[in-house]
């Protein structure tokens, strides 16, 4: 049997690539643009496992997606691969419209017609797991209580817009065609392998070059924050068990300010790599995201008691393990912060 996993180079998907083949003899196709944001070094542990056959292209490149579904016959779909990072959506959405949007729909369509042409039970047991985000329920207010399942989506940047247009897509596959979908929604994840955009990584490696840390606003915005291990179980037993058409919140039940998010890791760093001085001092206030999400909490009762999953990574030592991860992998750091990254933070942050 065979699975086929979509953005499978980029910080999600590598994890979920390495889990997949550490703890079972399946097959896995992974179909990976290479965007700036997927890297092979990701994979590089899975070098010669004929297990893991990777194919670079786009998920919106039709005939690429129909001969890779007639050559492979997945049984499975789980659809990672999308442009992931709001500040980049905020200067430059075509590419999440094409991706997100426009890909998805072409994934979708091609999966379609491999489900079409199955028979029974091959056509009752395929999957196309639809891999969300907490962003396309908006943004709650301090006391409001986390999203559950039934919540309205009310995206607010381009990025959250062009994920619930995606989920929107899919749940209507679903009811108009019958496609056997199930979608999970998650909030923000941390670990190894993420590229120094986001918040965690990128306080990290700044805080090493002796950068400043930037903090966006006030600091007070609220992030669920979640150990990518925790994820892909999550997403693994939904594709394992979920039931079809539904939505399922994976979350971290770990609700935290930025402002606390850096302050802890400045300590953890303090202790893992000191320096004269706390790395603390490096921490400064910069312009705010533009429509900015004040808060994301999710209520992830449902996934629980229907498949049994909780989060099993505590923040202090998933942020432990993350903050090691990275102060062991400089040569990945040095690859990845190079060149085009550079005119990014150039752009982001100024010089
Ligand atoms: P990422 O940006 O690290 O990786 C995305 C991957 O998709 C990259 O390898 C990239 O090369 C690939 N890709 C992009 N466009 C492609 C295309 N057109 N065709 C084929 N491949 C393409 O993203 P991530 O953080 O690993 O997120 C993975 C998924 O999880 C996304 O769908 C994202 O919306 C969702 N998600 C992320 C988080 C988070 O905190 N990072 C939380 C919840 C949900
Ligand atoms: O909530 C899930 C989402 O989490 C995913 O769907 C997205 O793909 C993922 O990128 C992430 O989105 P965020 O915008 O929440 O993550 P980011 O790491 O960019 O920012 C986290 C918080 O930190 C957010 O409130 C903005 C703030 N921030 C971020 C950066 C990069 C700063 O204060 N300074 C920064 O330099």
């Amino acid at each position: 049997m065979t699975v086929l996993v979509t953005g499978g180079a980029g910080f999600i998907g590598s994890n979920f690539v390495q889990q997949w083949l550490g703890a079972r003899d399946e097959r896995l196709v992974n179909l990976d643009a290479l965007t700036y944001a997927g890297n092979l070094a990701n994979l590089a542990a899975l070098d010669g496992d004929p297990r893991h056959v990777f194919v670079r292209g786009d998920i919106g490149d039709r005939a690429l997606t129909d001969h890779l579904f007639a050559e492979h016959q997945p049984r499975a779909v789980i659809h990672f691969a999308a442009e992931s990072h709001v500040d980049r959506s905020i200067h430059g959405p075509d590419a999440f419209i094409q991706t997100n949007v426009v890909g998805t729909f072409s994934l979708l369509e091609s999966a379609r017609g491999h489900w079409d042409s199955l028979s029974s039970p091959d056509r009752d047991a395929f999957r196309f797991v639809q891999i969300s985000t907490d962003e396309v329920y908006g943004s709650l207010a301090p006391d409001e209580a986390a999203f559950s399942e039934a919540r309205a989506f009310a995206p607010n940047s381009p990025y959250s817009a062009s994920k619930a247009a995606a989920d929107h897509l899919v749940r209507a596959w679903f009811h108009t065609y019958g496609m056997p979908v199930v979608t999970t929604h998650c909030s923000n994840n941390y670990g190894a392998y993420q590229f120094p955009e986001k918040l965690i990584p990128l306080v990290i490696v700044n805080a090493l070059a002796g950068a400043p840390l930037p903090i966006y606003g006030d600091g007070q915005q609220v992030r669920d924050w979640l150990y990518v291990d925790d994820h892909v179980d999550g997403v693994t037993r939904v594709l394992d068990a979920g039931r079809l058409g539904e939505r399922y919140h994976i979350g971290g039940l770990n609700q935290l300010t930025n402002l606390d998010v850096v302050r802890t890791l400045c300590a953890v760093l303090d202790e893992l790599r000191p320096k004269a001085g706390s790395y603390a001092d490096q921490i400064r206030f910069v312009k705010d995201r533009p429509g900015h999400d004040r808060r994301y909490a999710m209520d992830a009762r449902k996934i629980e008691r229907e498949l049994g999953w909780r989060p099993q990574h505590s923040f202090e030592a998933g942020l432990r393990e993350t903050v090691q991860w990275y102060l062991d992998h400089q040569p990945w750091v040095e690859a990845v912060t190079s060149g085009a990254y550079r005119q990014w933070t150039t752009l982001q942050y100024g010089a």
